[in-house]
This record gives C-alpha cells, sequence and structure tokens, in this order.
C-alpha cells in the first residue's frame, strides 16, 4: 500500500512538472502570458488599480496595432512590458486572449 502511493505521487509530480518542459519548447499562449502578467491585476477583464478602466472592452483592443502601442506607453500604473512588446508572436496570442473577455457589466 505505501509503495504504490509512493508510485503515485512519483506519477503525479511529473505529470505535473510536464507542462513546464513543454512550455519550453512551444511559445507560452496567450492565456499564459495573461495570468503571469496581466491577471494580478485584470483578473477576469477588469482591472483591481482602476476599478472604472477594466481591459475587457477597452477601446485599446481595437486594434492589435493600438494594444501594441498601448502596452509600449502605458499610462498610470500600467507597467510597461518590454519583451512581451517586442515579440509578435506573444503580443499577437496575448492580444487574441484579451479580446475573449467579456465587457463586464457595469456593477452599481
Ligand atoms: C500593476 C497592475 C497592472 C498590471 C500588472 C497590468 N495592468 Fe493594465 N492597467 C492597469 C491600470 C492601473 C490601468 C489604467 C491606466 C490608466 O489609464 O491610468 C490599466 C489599463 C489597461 C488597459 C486599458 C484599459 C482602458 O480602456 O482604459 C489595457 C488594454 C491593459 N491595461 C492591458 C494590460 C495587459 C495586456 C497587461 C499584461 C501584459 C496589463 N494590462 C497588466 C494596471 C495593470
Amino acid at each position: 500500500m505505501k509503495r504504490e502511493r509512493f508510485l503515485l505521487l512519483t506519477i503525479a509530480t511529473f505529470g505535473a512538472m510536464l507542462p513546464v518542459y513543454a512550455g519550453k519548447a512551444t511559445p507560452p499562449s496567450g492565456q499564459q502570458i495573461f495570468k503571469q502578467h496581466c491577471a494580478s491585476c485584470h483578473a477576469n477583464g477588469g482591472n483591481l488599480v482602476h476599478r472604472e478602466k477594466p481591459l475587457a472592452g477597452s477601446a485599446e483592443l481595437t486594434s492589435i496595432i493600438r494594444f501594441k502601442k498601448y502596452l509600449s506607453h502605458p499610462p498610470g500604473h500600467m507597467p510597461y512590458y518590454q519583451n512581451l512588446v517586442g515579440n509578435d508572436k506573444m503580443i499577437k496570442s496575448l492580444y487574441d486572449y484579451c479580446k475573449t473577455f467579456k465587457k463586464a457589466p457595469r456593477s452599481s
């Protein structure tokens, strides 16, 4: 019984590590990029710092050119992501992912 549990644990651990290795070979998905860089402030397409400026439905998402421009010169407390803006593939997948957020209904 103990042995079986050890085996299961080993398999589970390696299973959990697999995506990490896979992530090195393939570029991260828009969702992964978002989770890593944006979700802390824009979880679910919202904006935890400025509630009135949510990501979902933002005018900055009307075109990828505008999106890229915005991320290159973000106002206020928006951080600047040089590595993302300089990588066409990453910015494109991030852009596509950001567009999937539905505009949140105004609360109050
Ligand atoms: C530290 C918190 C923080 C992080 C992390 C962050 N943002 Fe923001 N974001 C903000 C704030 C604050 C604003 C509002 C800026 C302003 O106009 O003052 C904003 C605004 C935006 C807007 C424009 C919303 C609008 O219409 O006014 C977009 C688009 C956006 N962020 C995308 C992103 C993306 C994509 C990422 C990840 C690469 C990201 N943000 C990461 C804080 C953050």
